[in-house]
């Protein structure tokens, strides 16, 4: 009998289809995601678990599931997932990091420039009929190239963000838990230094950390105070990684020039300061949103659902101290150190370190 599982939103047809080659699907199509209740009653039959962001898989939904044994999270972060009390229960947690990298960073780059050339200013300006005649002072926004670029979080696509910096002729500083090797600082040109040097030094400081209690406000109202009054802030990663009150308050201040947000504190909602302010450009969480990659994180979704539920490895699994039984046999190339604490193993490439791994973006 094929295994049942549960899609808890639409992903893309290519994705639905490779699942319903392989297993019994039941599909929410709806736009919002479904309400506790009827999530946990959805589960109760099934072994598999695709989901979005938007879904809060807490110890409640997993003790009502008794016979899952994957959740497949698709996206890179999987913030929205109890992982120690999936660990807890045997079940297999996956994300979908990798297909996601360069359009990510594509995207942050994109919101890097727009806010520092007043892209969003000068199409309002366009379409409202002001456009009347050439003027030298008209929106002088800041350069980028020659600059210097602060990546707090150096793991996939803070990396992706230092060779786009390279093309700009950047100056890259870095931050993150645990250094890279030296060739890669040498192959990227970045330096390692610390947080208040990254702060006080960058004219464009862009976050690319997972959210994690230790990353939760990791910019607040005195980081922002270390920041250059002309420098920008971007964040693509997760919204509470900034204090959003504090981040209004510094922009309405003067106290840094500008920012780009895709993520915001409280998603949906967007604090209704920044929604009047010009020097922010905003987005409703679409950087990883390509139609290419968005196929590539539905079909890896997919992909390591089904795994699991034929006892192979996933692809990309999240918590390989479930027992390697419900994992399947590890294979040689992916071999990597257990996590712990429900946190991310380290990336491919990255040497262990002695603490808890704790990137995955
Ligand atoms: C992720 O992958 O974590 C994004 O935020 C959603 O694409």
């Amino acid at each position: 009998m094929p295994a049942k599982i549960l899609i808890s939103r639409t992903i893309p047809p290519e994705a639905i289809a490779l699942a319903r080659a392989g297993a019994t699907v039941d599909l929410h199509p709806g736009p919002q995601p479904l309400p506790k209740p009827e999530l946990v009653a959805r589960l109760r039959d099934k072994e598999g678990l695709i989901c979005l962001i938007t879904d809060t898989i807490d110890a409640e939904v997993l003790q009502g599931a008794p016979r899952l044994k994957v959740v497949s999270n698709v996206a890179v972060g999987y913030n929205n997932i109890d992982v120690a009390a999936a660990t807890a229960r045997g079940i297999v947690v996956t994300n979908t990091p990798d297909v996601l990298t360069e359009t990510t960073a594509d995207f942050a780059w994109a919101l890097l420039m727009a806010a520092a050339r007043r892209l969003v200013e000068a199409d309002q300006y366009v379409r409202a009929g002001k456009f009347t005649q050439w003027e030298m002072m008209l929106l002088i926004g800041a350069d980028a190239h020659g600059k210097t670029l602060g990546i707090l979080g150096f793991g996939r696509i803070g990396r992706a963000m230092a060779r786009r910096a390279r093309g700009f002729g950047m100056r890259i500083l870095y931050n993150d838990a645990l250094r890279a090797d030296p060739a890669t600082e040498r192959e990227l040109g970045a330096m390692f230094v610390d947080k208040a040097t990254l702060l006080k030094e960058s004219d464009f400081v862009t976050l690319h950390t997972p959210l994690l209690p230790d990353t939760r406000h990791l910019i607040g109202a005195a980081e922002l105070k270390m920041m250059k009054r002309t420098a920008f802030l971007i964040n693509a990663a997760r919204g509470p990684i900034v204090n959003e009150a504090q981040l209004v308050e510094a922009l309405r201040e003067g106290r840094i020039a500008g920012a780009g947000l895709d993520v915001y504190e409280d998603e949906p909602k967007v604090h209704p300061g920044l929604l009047s302010l010009p020097n922010v450009v905003l987005a409703p969480h679409i950087a990883s949103a390509s139609h290419d990659t968005r196929i590539k994180m539905g079909t890896l979704a997919v992909e390591n659902c089904l795994a699991v539920l034929a006892g192979k490895r996933p692809p990309t699994p999240v918590n390989l101290e479930v027992p390697q039984k419900k994992q399947g046999p590890a294979r040689p190339s992916a071999a990597r150190p257990a996590a712990r604490g429900g946190r991310a193993a380290p990336r491919r490439g990255r040497p262990p370190r002695s603490g808890p791994p704790r990137k995955h973006r």
